[in-house]
């Protein structure tokens, strides 16, 4: 019989609402599943987020007391959906308590942090996981057997961006991702560690980066608390203004260890873009292009097509591709942010289910943790600056 595992999800806000669908829908995708994920307790610092997220999210109980909740013994899971200052104290407590652990990207603020969660993980011999799931797109794990394959030959070049809008607005409210102290860093960290993971998972590992960082709105109107809501509601011009210390947007060349080049660049003040994640791969035999706001398809060019044949053509992802068993019937019906949760779900508790080691997992964050501070120290310096 299917086991039943109990969660504690700490955090009630954007990502709280995300990973508490793919608990409920997990096994509807995917059967039989690997474990039946049980929506025990849901914690927030804000009492009545916890409440609401109780009754909203379908846990059987609300608290505000994570430390409490994570070293209860009818406690199998914690799942960190909380801002990034708290990941690490609450991973560790966990680990020592011998509880499997899902965490919200970026794993940490800081390379240091991340050192000791690794370290925590690796001690208590726990299933850990860092939630970076857009890998977790079909069509991006499409692109990774071709690329496994060798159908695109050896890799030469990996051009990616994240581009998004809402802090372009300069009255937008001062919430956790613009504070350091909270954040660590801003779109580096915030966005642009997806598409380092996701080049590390393509590719391989990036050894050097030479970044220009930049920060065009050095103060905004105070938040009063609360979630962040990514933007322009909530603002308030006329009242107190603090400072931003994090960047607003990063542009760099990256060197991979296996003699690759490329690029990567990611903003949230590039007005007209939404969440425009954006993969171009080109290799010895061929070529792949992939982007978020299309994530059904899959762009691919290989170069031993027939002369008169060849040229991109657009893969509609569906049951042939890797996830198909448990997603939808006819390719093209629609993959959406909340699929790509589901598979997270899904590869998390089957690696719980068969102790193999989760991908990505805390050791891997920690790798994209040292690739985000290259890339901050770099921003600083005008260097090349090895990882
Ligand atoms: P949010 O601001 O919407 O919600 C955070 C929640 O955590 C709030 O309800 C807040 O009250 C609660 N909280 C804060 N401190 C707490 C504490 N000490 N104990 C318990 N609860 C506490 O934030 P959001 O957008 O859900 O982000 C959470 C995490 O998820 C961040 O690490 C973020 O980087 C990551 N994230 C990942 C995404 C992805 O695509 N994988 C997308 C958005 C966020």
């Amino acid at each position: 019989m299917t086991k039943t595992m109990n969660v504690a999800m700490i955090g009630g806000g954007f990502m709280g609402k995300a990973h508490a669908m793919a608990y409920a829908s997990m096994p509807m995708f995917f059967w039989p599943a690997p474990a039946i994920p049980h929506r025990k307790v849901v914690v927030d610092v804000d009492q009545a987020m916890a409440e609401e997220a109780r009754a909203r999210f379908g846990f059987d109980e609300a608290s505000t007391d994570w430390k409490a909740v994570v070293n209860r013994d009818d406690i199998d899971v914690v799942d960190i959906c909380t801002p990034n200052n708290i990941h690490a104290e609450i991973a560790i407590e966990a680990a020592r308590a011998g509880k499997h652990i899902i965490c919200e990207k970026p794993l940490s603020r800081t390379v240091e942090e991340a050192v000791e969660m690794a370290k925590a993980v690796a001690e208590a011999g726990v299933t850990n996981m860092v939630a970076y799931n857009y890998r977790r797109t079909p069509a991006v794990a499409l692109a990774k057997k071709f690329i496994d394959e060798g159908r695109i030959g050896k890799i030469l070049n990996f051009r990616g961006t994240y581009l998004q809008d809402w802090s372009a607005d300069p009255d937008g409210p001062l919430s956790w991702r613009f504070q350091k102290k909270i954040a660590g860093s801003g779109a580096i960290g915030d966005i642009g560690t997806h598409v380092v993971d996701m080049a590390h998972y393509l590719v391989g590992p990036v050894a050097e980066v030479n970044a220009i960082t930049r920060t065009y709105v050095p103060t905004r109107p105070v938040q009063s608390g609360g979630v962040d809501k990514l933007g322009a509601s909530d603002k308030s011009a006329d009242g107190p203004r603090g400072d931003v210390d994090v960047d607003d947007e990063f542009t760099s060349l990256l060197k991979f260890e296996n003699g690759a080049i490329g690029s990567l660049e990611a903003t949230r003040n590039g007005w007209g873009r939404n969440n425009f994640i954006t993969l171009e791969i080109h290799g010895t035999k061929g070529s792949i292009h992939f982007n978020y706001e299309r994530r059904d398809e899959l762009q691919v060019y290989f170069a031993d097509d027939p002369g008169d044949a060849r040229g991109f053509r657009t893969i509609y992802t569906g049951p042939a591709h890797p996830y198909g068993e448990g997603l939808w019937p006819i390719p093209a019906l629609g993959i959406g942010y909340s699929e790509t949760k589901i598979i997270e779900c899904r590869d998390f508790f089957a690696a719980i289910a068969s102790g193999e080691p989760a991908s990505p997992s805390f050791a891997d964050g920690l790798l994209i943790e040292r690739v985000a501070d290259a890339l901050i120290r770099s921003g600083e310096t005008g260097a090349w600056t090895a990882v």
